[in-house]
């Protein structure tokens, strides 16, 4: 029961293929089809087949053929959640010129998908994925067990430079079958030139950000520190969960001035492929030199100023909450060291970091800003979510629930509120055009987030002000990463993001939201509360192995009151570039970064 009530702000990059996955038998084809083929091939222990190809693939998802009735429920599921949960609906159909966002009626748009004919299944599942995505919004997507779970690869990637004179390049990071191709500068793509083409690509077809300049970056190679090590991250244009359209890329490099032209097939490894960075052995980084590792943090001392690297934590699970918990009084820990080594000066680096949960993020806050207070937050109400909201708030053990009011507290009073009507209150709001009704403005009782029994480490005094803090990012920070440096920022911590375009500064961070959910997780929640009139569970549950993620609560500035963090444009402080040694060894950036200290 405790887990569906975590709050979990993760945003999953992609589930790499592992040997344990589910693969559809067809029922209709009593041969051993394609798809049987390949669940053989991931299966088996002793074949050496290495990778499936993407032909395979196509042939495995073209023997689903498109079925409109099953099409309409999925659609028809999907709008329910929306209609009912998903913060942003409304605000998605307003004009956004700060991110060059299209209007979005999303209820409307999901309709006319079904107006379309498709051939088989996956041609739809993509569609919706792909209208769903272009919200921009990197906690609302749409997850095919079935369509999503293969990860293609070309076993390339690629990064950006920036020259002095604002000349941009794109050049091969890293390459698996072709080491030589290494810092080959990539003029063409497909033979369109390649900064068009990647960035067309990551105009269309990614979500990280509702900034094209961080959408930009994950579509290329970075490093990042997660799993206690450094790897390659990004790399989308190289590295998609859906099956793309042709089966091949061509690329036309320039090495040391010799033309060539590569082309490279689509090919689904069946071991998952861990992009660990080739550039960085052991501990030290460049100069840096290691002095604390809590594995889900780094602590470096270089030059006279301390680093601290945070990764994504996603090792939660009821089982070992507390073992992340243990963490975290790391973190306590290290930040602690740096102080007693008299440290007076901080870059923070939260590059690649997609978030964690919301308790740690505040619990970080807390320990560099002793009176911070958080993001207040709201959520929808309607038809759908006050029956759950009432029903959870009945029972004792459901606090702790995004839909329990004692979760929270009154950002109007600062105190609990009174009731669950006191709660749900009566606010509306002008957002699209239309009238919708929200929640009170709330603040999470971090108390009651807390799903471990480890006794947390009483954050230690720590001696550094906004004045000695940057925080630099490669605008890939969301979500509970945001709401760490988005909130820093409102104390005017300086930022930096590093990467994007020439001369054009982008947002550091993105989705300091309230909290996200997933349909998966609103079944469950309901399935436990006898109340509820069952229907609203057919209405909800989306069918065909799908889950829908989405934004539940939006977040609001401390700053700015009225500003929705979700749709506000932040652009970072000050902008660095990758350079050939710089994208592989981040102890260049930040000593660049040092330079920015408040003064
Ligand atoms: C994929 O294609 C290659 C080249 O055509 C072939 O050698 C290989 O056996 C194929 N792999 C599978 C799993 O069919
Ligand atoms: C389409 O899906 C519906 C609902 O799942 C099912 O009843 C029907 O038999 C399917 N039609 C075909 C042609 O498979
Ligand atoms: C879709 O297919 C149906 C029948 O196969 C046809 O009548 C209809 O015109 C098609 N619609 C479009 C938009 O192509
Ligand atoms: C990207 O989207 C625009 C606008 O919808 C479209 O005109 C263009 O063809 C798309 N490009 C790619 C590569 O998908
Ligand atoms: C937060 O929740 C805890 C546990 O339910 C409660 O004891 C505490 O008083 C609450 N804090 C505030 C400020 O209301
Ligand atoms: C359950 O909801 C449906 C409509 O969503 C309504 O027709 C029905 O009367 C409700 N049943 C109960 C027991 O409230
Ligand atoms: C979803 O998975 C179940 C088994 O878990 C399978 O029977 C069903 O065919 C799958 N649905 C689709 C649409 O592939």
């Amino acid at each position: 029961m405790k887990s569906n009530y975590l709050i979990i702000f993760i945003l999953i990059i992609f589930t790499n293929i592992v040997c344990s996955r589910w693969i559809p038998r067809k029922e209709n084809d009593k041969n051993t089809n394609i798809c049987d083929k390949l669940d053989e091939y991931i299966n088996s222990l002793y074949s050496n087949v290495e990778y499936l190809n993407y032909s395979d693939i196509k042939a495995c998802f073209e023997l689903t053929p498109y079925n409109k009735t099953k099409a309409t429920q999925v659609i028809e599921a999907v709008k329910e959640n929306f209609k009912g949960f998903y913060a942003f609906l409304d605000q998605a159909k307003e004009p956004n010129p700060a991110f060059a966002l299209r209007p979005i009626d999303l209820i409307s748009e999901l309709d006319l998908v079904l107006k379309n004919n498709y051939s088989f299944e996956f041609q739809f599942i993509y569609d919706v994925t792909d209208l769903i995505q272009e919200l921009r919004d990197g906690h609302t997507w749409l997850e095919s067990k079935d369509y999503h779970k293969y990860s293609f690869d070309q076993g390339i990637s690629m990064y950006s430079v920036i020259r002095k004179d604002g000349t941009q390049e794109i050049k091969v990071f890293n390459d698996v079958k072709d080491p030589c191709n290494v810092d080959c500068q990539v003029i063409d793509i497909d033979d369109k030139p390649a900064i068009e083409v990647i960035t067309e690509f990551a105009r269309n077809h990614t979500f990280f950000s509702r900034d094209l300049s961080s959408r930009f970056n994950s579509a290329l190679a970075s490093l990042a520190f997660g799993n206690g090590d450094f790897y390659i991250a990004g790399q989308l244009f190289t590295f998609r969960n859906q099956l793309p359209k042709n089966p091949s890329i061509s690329y036309t490099l320039n090495c040391n001035g010799k033309f060539s032209k590569i082309t490279r097939e689509w090919q689904v490894p069946i071991k998952s492929v861990q992009y660990k960075s080739p550039y960085i052995n052991g501990a030290s980084v460049g100069k840096a030199t290691l002095i604390f590792d809590a594995f889900v943090a780094r602590f470096y001392i270089l030059q006279d100023f301390g680093v601290v690297l945070i990764s994504t934590e996603s090792i939660l699970t009821d089982a070992n909450a507390d073992l992340e918990y243990r963490f975290l009084s790391n973190v306590a820990i290290g930040f602690k060291l740096l102080a007693d080594r008299g440290i007076k000066k901080i870059v923070l680096d939260l590059s690649n970091n997609g978030g964690g949960q919301i308790f740690i993020a505040h619990y970080i806050n807390k320990l560099l800003f002793p009176n911070m207070q958080n993001f207040p937050l709201d959520f929808k109400v309607n038809d759908l979510s006050i029956p759950l909201i009432e029903e959870v708030s009945k029972l004792k053990k459901g606090i702790g629930s995004i839909f329990h009011y004692k979760s929270f507290i009154s950002a109007e009073t600062n105190c609990p509120f009174d009731s669950v009507n006191d709660f749900i209150g009566n606010n509306i709001y002008t957002r699209g055009g239309d009238q919708v009704k929200y929640t009170s403005k709330a603040f999470f009782n971090d108390t009651t987030l807390y799903t471990g029994t480890f006794k947390l480490l009483k954050p230690p005094k720590l001696p550094w002000t906004e004045k000695d803090i940057v925080i630099l990012t490669n605008g890939l920070c969301q979500s509970s990463c945001a709401i760490i440096t988005q909130r820093l920022a409102e104390i005017n911590v300086p930022t930096i993001a590093v990467g994007g375009f020439p001369n054009t500064r982008f947002s550091f961070a993105q989705y300091a939201v309230g909290a996200a959910y997933s349909s998966d997780d609103l079944i469950v929640s309901l399935v436990l509360l006898k109340n509820l009139n069952s229907s609203l569970i057919s209405k909800l549950s989306i069918p065909g192995n799908l889950t829908l993620y989405y934004t539940i609560a939006e977040a609001y500035s401390l700053k700015n009151q009225n500003e929705v963090m979700d749709y506000a444009f932040r652009p970072a402080d000050y902008q660095l570039y990758y350079d050939e040694r710089s994208a592989r060894d981040p102890s260049h950036l930040w000593i660049q970064a040092a330079k920015y200290f408040r003064k």
